[in-house]
């Protein structure tokens, strides 16, 4: 992630309006941990909904919903036990541990060293600890000196049983569930391949310094899709796409140790052994189309290529996406080649057969691996969307119709008793009509318009006295807060 500032450009409203929150915040707070309230949540569901609708209901996925909790054995086949870890150090006066490679990032960049700050992901546990002695880096709480550096697992681990007989961990990513119900879904659902298993749902992650809101979290939600294929045949087609189109289509490349990004077609990646497979070239291209479906535009987002030592364990290529927020390049997904990695070591633990026919042959498929946070998603499309209102005097959120939380807003223009059972009956035939829409009668009109405004309601709908005449009401635009009328049959 690029420098960063504190402060979410939208965090007024966030915090106005309640669209996420602090955890459990009447007792003791713990960071990284958030609860979305209504208006978040609503945001939430659409981009889940969005995603679905393109990696479920367009390619023809198997969507699942895996258990969270899972016994030890999964994550010793998988090599997270092993693997997944965090290399962290303690302040020997305080206690409070950190992450020793983020120490040193935020040292180098406080001084601008953009070259060795880039260079600490590749950098040995003995390196790291020369170089934080060398630098003279202390605890930032109290100034202690720090501790022998050492790995952290990040998985949450837990006891299964009245007295913890069988040990288990939550999952720090869905994709495991698509690799152990691989199987029974080809026997249950007589799959074959290439096929895509799609996964929503929670993940937990024992982040040592979670921070900055939604973006380092200790439970997250991802979406996450497996393209299971063949890798000893061609990918020309899936799902009625013509794969050499999809992979015709330019992206924002940021190669490993460049500073730029060029612009460059994924084929042109595939030729020069950047994109390792047109199945990945594929699943990039269908990640610029889900972002922009959700209003992000290509301006807006980069692919970054991952070296070898900053991948993770089961990568044979991978690369990021990031969208430019007020806090610099996030990453908000991933594509990941994992091989047959994962399908190869849970048939050696598990001594079954987790290979599939194709093509008239036994093959064990391998995956590319399409993930998102939904969460960084969230806050990125918040902080991208805020406006400043400067006209209009409030600030508001230019939220794409898709993951808006209500397309309208339905007011009586008094609370007179007409008035108000008009907007209500219009209210109900919407919501009856499944068009995501409320009511409210609260406050002056200019203060109604001023609250849709602030969470991104595009259209403001009022019924005034001459509706109650001839059925026509005024449609506010949130973007040009011009008002047209229209009859009330022109909605429904
Ligand atoms: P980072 O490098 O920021 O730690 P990561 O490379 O570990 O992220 P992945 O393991 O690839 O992330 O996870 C897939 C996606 O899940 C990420 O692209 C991101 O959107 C999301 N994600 C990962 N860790 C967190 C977290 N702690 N809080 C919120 N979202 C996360
Ligand atoms: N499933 C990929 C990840 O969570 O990193």
């Amino acid at each position: 992630m690029a420098k960063e500032k504190k402060e979410n450009r939208a965090a007024n409203i966030i915090a106005k309006r309640g669209i996420f929150y602090q955890a459990f915040s009447i007792y003791k707070e713990i960071g990284g941990f958030y609860d979305y309230g209504p208006i978040g949540l609503r945001i939430k569901r659409n981009v889940e909904n969005a995603w679905r609708r393109l990696y479920v209901d367009r390619l023809g996925s198997l969507e699942i919903d895996s258990t969270t909790l899972l016994p030890e054995i999964v994550f010793k086949a998988s090599g997270h036990l092993a693997t997944f870890t965090d290399p962290i150090t303690k302040c020997m006066r305080c206690g409070r541990s950190y992450r020793a490679d983020k120490l040193l990032e935020s040292f180098y960049a406080e001084r601008g060293d953009a070259e060795s700050m880039a260079a600490v992901s590749g950098m040995s546990q003995q390196e790291m600890q020369r170089r934080i002695k060398e630098h003279g880096i202390r605890c930032e709480k109290c100034g202690g000196e720090f501790s022998q550096i050492e790995r952290f697992n990040l998985m949450f681990k837990t006891g299964i049983g009245s007295v913890g007989e069988e040990v288990g961990y939550l999952r720090p990513e869905t994709a495991q569930g698509a690799y152990l119900d691989f199987k029974p879904l080809s026997k249950m659902y007589g799959i074959s391949i290439p096929v895509g298993i799609a996964q929503i749902g929670r993940v937990y992650r024992n982040e040592i310094s979670p921070r900055q809101q939604l973006i380092r979290m200790r439970e997250f939600n991802q979406m996450e899709l497996q393209f299971f294929f063949d890798p000893g045949l061609e990918l020309e087609e899936f799902a009625g796409m013509n794969v050499k189109e999809l992979t015709g289509r330019s992206i924002s490349f940021l190669a490993s140790g460049e500073k730029e990004p060029i612009e460059a077609s994924i084929e042109y990646l595939l030729k020069n052994g950047k994109v390792p497979n047109a199945a990945f070239g594929m699943i990039l291209n269908l990640a610029c189309r889900f972002i922009e479906s959700l209003g992000f535009s290509s301006k807006q987002y980069r692919f970054r290529e991952i070296e070898e030592h900053e991948r993770a364990h089961y990568a044979k290529a991978a690369f990021d996406l990031e969208v430019k927020t007020s806090y610099g390049y996030i990453e908000i997904g991933g594509t990941h080649y994992r091989t047959d990695y994962d399908l190869s070591a849970h048939a050696k633990m598990s001594g079954e057969d987790l290979s599939i026919m194709s093509n008239g042959k036994k093959v064990l498929p391998h995956v590319v691996e399409a993930s998102f946070g939904i969460d960084r998603i969230l806050l990125a499309l918040l902080d991208t969307s805020v406006q400043e209102g400067l006209e209009r005097g409030w600030e508001w959120l230019d939220l794409n119709e898709r993951v808006a939380p209500y397309l309208y807003g339905i007011f009586p223009l008094q609370k007179d008793e007409k008035l108000v059972s008009k907007a209500m009956e219009l209210s109900t035939l919407l919501i009856e009509k499944e068009v995501p829409s409320y009511y409210a009668e609260t406050g002056s009109i200019g203060k109604r318009y001023a609250r849709a405004d602030e969470i991104g309601v595009p259209k403001c709908i009022t019924i005034d006295y001459q509706t109650l005449e001839d059925d026509t009401v005024t449609i506010r635009d949130r973007n040009t807060m011009k008002q047209v009328r229209k009859n009330i049959g022109e909605l429904v």
